[in-house]
């Protein structure tokens, strides 16, 4: 699959425009048309809406969520009774699909990003026994407002923009403890990708848990060190 630099219009209610923003070749995605998403994970089945026109890559639902809910739904007792932290949510499915496993969800994304998390909680409201708290975080700043000890910090499909990847950083930094569990899945397309994770490892352990072949997606877990 290719990937393109975007035409700006895609990218349309997203806070700081598509500053950087990569995108695949639209007529190559044709599930990111689709108003409205079904997905079962075991007993768990809720519904996402994308926003494709209006909200481009933060509202659509990308194989890297997918992925993580996957593994979520097979690992329940990672996020079970647990306080959760999504980064970048975009539609928020990995983490809603975590609060249907008994997390304590935080779903964050940049300001223009949270009506479409909010509305996807609400859509599935009545799966949820617990309502997930949906929160501004842009990466790098205002963090002293999020001192809660989090057991786990989720990010699907966050690597991506170079520009953003020491404020990534720095936000995982302030987010974890060494208690901490970052669960990060990713689709690497660039060698930039990778140049994140290295990045990390200054700073935390990694390990490459999970590969999903069809996808080509990785799931990497960070423990501070
Ligand atoms: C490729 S989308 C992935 C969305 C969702 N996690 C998924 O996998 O379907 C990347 C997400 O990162 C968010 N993001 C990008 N830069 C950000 C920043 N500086 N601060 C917070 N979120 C950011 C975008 O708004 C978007 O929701």
């Amino acid at each position: 699959m290719s990937l393109e630099k975007t035409d700006t219009s895609t990218c349309a209610g997203v806070e700081g425009g598509c500053t950087a923003v990569m995108l695949y070749d639209e007529t190559k995605v044709p599930h990111f048309h689709k108003d409205r998403r079904e997905f079962k994970f075991g007993e768990i089945h809720l519904f996402i809406r994308q926003k494709w026109s209006q909200g481009g890559v933060a509202a659509v639902v990308w194989d890297a969520a997918v992925v993580l809910a996957e593994y979520l739904d097979k690992n329940p007792d990672v996020v079970k009774g647990k306080l959760v932290l999504e980064l970048g949510a975009g539609t928020g499915l990995a983490g809603i699909v975590a609060a249907m496993l008994g997390g304590h969800l935080t779903l964050t994304d940049r300001a223009k990003v949270l009506e479409y998390i909010q509305e996807n909680v609400e859509l599935n409201i009545k799966s949820l026994t617990t309502v997930p708290k949906v929160t501004e975080l842009d990466w790098g700043k205002n963090l002293f407002q999020f001192s809660d000890p989090f057991d786990v910090i989720l990010g699907a499909d966050i690597i991506y923009i170079e520009d953003t990847f020491q404020d990534l950083l720095e936000t995982l930094k302030h987010l974890c403890n060494r208690n901490c569990l970052v669960l990060l899945s990713c689709k690497i397309r660039y060698d930039r990708d990778t140049r994140f994770l290295s990045m990390m490892k200054e700073f935390f352990h990694i390990n490459d848990i999970y590969y999903d072949s069809n996808k080509d997606v990785h799931i990497y877990e960070a423990r501070k060190q």
